[in-house]
């Protein structure tokens, strides 16, 4: 029987401390807001943003909402990111991914500026990550390394399969895992003997975006399984990448979905846009 890592509850606790920190940080004077920017109305993006803004009321933080229509051009996307930056109360700034087709990602991302990206998905905030430089950290992996840390998985030393390489998440989380001295396999859907490389995993983190792919064959007795998928299945129940009922008996601990991963990010979320304030 795995120990169910309890991210609701974890992220629970990181929020509580945010809220104190925030809270002290407003007795120095030192407050500020978070810009969230979601241009279209796709249902699962309005979800996202909606738990963002709740997480900032919660804390204490403002959060400034932008909503624009799908139709808005790269270029007014720009400009409004371009006077965010200028914004000395403005501390943090998201745009909500993925966006309409006609704007480039990368572009924007790039614009926003390294001391207001708490998303952590700027190339400077990437680069200052990958050689250990101060920076924000990308929320999912941050979220995860927190979710081991805090529920006393030791990571030094162990062999951590990773499967996906999104720059999202798998690409950080791999690098993640080596600052905190674990052996790190990176693997993705052109990857060969999948199974064979997973079972050698102690802990195992499964961002792959297929709906319960993994199964018993992929893990070895006592592993740690970490399941950042998030899906409906055929009765419109959340799920993960993961046979979670198949699975739980092999592995020591193992991230429910929901109530794993998810949660986490909004709470990493959280801790950059208060670090963001801390540094004024
Ligand atoms: N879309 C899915 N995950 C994320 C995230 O962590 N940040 C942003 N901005 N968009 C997303």
């Amino acid at each position: 029987m795995a120990e169910i890592i309890d991210g609701k509850k974890i992220s629970q606790q990181i929020k509580d401390e945010l809220k104190e920190k925030t809270a002290a940080l407003r007795a120095e004077g030192k407050i500020g807001a978070l810009a969230v920017i979601q241009v279209g109305a796709d249902p699962a993006s309005s979800v996202y943003v909606r738990n963002k803004k709740n997480a900032c009321a919660y804390i204490g933080i403002e959060s400034l909402a932008y909503e624009l229509p799908e139709e808005t051009t790269e270029e007014e996307l720009l400009k409004l990111i371009a006077e965010l930056n200028q914004k000395h109360e403005v501390k943090g700034i998201l745009v909500q991914l993925p966006l309409p087709k006609h704007i480039c990602e990368d572009k924007v991302i790039q614009a926003i500026s390294p001391t207001k990206d708490v998303d952590g998905f700027h190339p400077q905030s990437v680069g200052a990550m990958t050689i250990g430089e101060p920076g924000f950290l990308s929320c999912t992996p941050a979220g995860i390394i927190q979710l081991l840390k805090r529920s006393g998985v030791e990571i030094a030393g162990k062999h951590c399969v990773v499967i996906g390489r999104s720059n999202i998440v798998g690409k950080p989380m791999a690098l993640l895992m080596l600052r905190e001295n674990a052996t790190v396999t990176v693997t993705h859907s052109k990857t060969q003997n999948l199974p064979e490389i997973c079972r050698q995993a102690d802990i195992l983190i499964v961002a792959m975006g297929k709906p319960q792919f993994i199964g018993a064959e992929y893990i070895k007795e006592g592993a740690v399984v970490i399941d950042v998928g998030i899906h409906r299945d055929q009765n419109n129940k959340l799920c993960g990448d993961v046979k979670f009922e198949e699975i739980e008996p092999i592995a020591s601990a193992i991230t429910p979905v929901p109530g794993g991963v998810g949660p986490m990010t909004i709470a990493m979320l959280m801790n950059n846009c208060v670090q963001s304030i801390e540094e004024g």
